[in-house]
């Protein structure tokens, strides 16, 4: 007799292991099946006691009524009133919100003390050349990122190579945590992690183009943010965002509309969600808030598509 949990295990092995979502740790072949076990279980360990939230909307009606303009999408999700909204509390807990069918919507836990330090300082060494810097000034956004925006082929964002060589070493410094976060992204959606994946070969031997934050091909560093921020969908990203906020601050916590709920995030939380699907905003900050946020464009991945087409055009001929 197999209990629940053990078919849940088999079940999450079985995807890992078909997807392909471990090939990149390139495990000797013999040992790759003992290896995903181990990995599971620590990442089932995590996750003890972990909280679920169900969503009163599916994935499915998510990306049903995303079809409108973004301007219709947020007006229809602006109707709900905050006041009525489920609060997440800050907990040290993993906590999910999932929809009836299990899709996870947004994820919540707690980076590594160490890894946030380094984003702190590396952050706070970036340069501050922008028209309003000043000590305590409103940073603009950056971009560091592998985009395709008003382009036909990838390339490496303004603000990133406006940077160099400051922008590259933020990131190599940060690489541990985006490797961190990235091993969270492949068991939370294994096969969002494997589509991300799947530019990583074209970018480097077409352009010699690597994704700059892990298996993400970029980020936002948005610092200084001290009021809350206008509700937006990311119209542009796919799949899984994921945030990471810092600071000294009460407040702050992620709106997310259709979903009817609140969720707060501490300095050092890392949230993943559907941000393209979910209209959300940032609520009012008492103090500074800083944080990054891990992005994919899906215009890469329509390029990696139609690489993916010639590639296998190419093989029929
Ligand atoms: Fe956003």
């Amino acid at each position: 007799m197999t209990t629940p949990e053990q078919n849940e295990f088999k079940g999450r092995f079985s995807l890992l292991m078909d997807c392909g979502a471990m090939n990149d740790k390139n495990w000797l072949e013999g040992e790759v099946k003992h290896r995903t076990k181990k990995f599971l279980q620590l990442w089932q360990h995590k996750q003890k006691g972990m909280v679920y939230t169900i969503s009163p909307v599916t994935y499915v009606q998510l990306k049903e009524n995303r079809k409108g303009t973004q301007k219709e999408v947020l007006e229809a999700a602006k109707e709900e009133d905050i006041n009525t909204f489920t609060v997440i509390k800050s907990d040290e807990k993993h906590h999910a919100i999932i929809d009836e069918r299990g899709v996870i919507l947004g994820y919540r836990y707690h980076v590594k003390p160490e890894l946030l330090e380094t984003l702190k300082e590396t952050t706070a060494d970036l340069p501050h050349t922008g028209v309003n810097a000043g000590k305590r000034g409103n940073y603009p956004t950056r971009h560091y990122t592998v985009w395709r925006d008003y382009s036909k082929e990838p390339y490496e964002s303004a603000d990133y190579r406006k940077e160099l060589p400051a922008s590259k070493e933020w990131c190599d410094k940060n690489s541990e945590l985006f490797e961190y976060l990235s091993d969270g992204l492949r068991m939370i959606s294994p096969m969002t992690y494997v589509r991300y994946r799947g530019a990583r070969h074209y970018l480097q031997a077409r352009h010699n183009l690597q994704p700059l934050c892990g298996i993400w091909f970029g980020v936002a560093i948005n610092e200084v943010v001290t009021g809350s921020t206008g509700t937006h969908l990311d119209f542009n990203d796919s799949g899984y965002n994921c945030v990471v906020p810092w600071g000294e601050y009460k407040g702050g916590a992620l709106v997310l509309w259709q979903l009817k709920m609140i969720v707060e995030l501490e300095p050092g939380n890392a949230f993943f969600f559907m941000g393209s699907l979910i209209a959300h905003n940032v609520g009012e900050i008492e103090g500074v808030r800083n944080s990054i946020d891990l992005f994919c464009h899906k215009n890469v991945l329509s390029w990696k598509d139609r690489c993916d087409e010639e590639w296998r055009g190419n093989m029929n001929e």
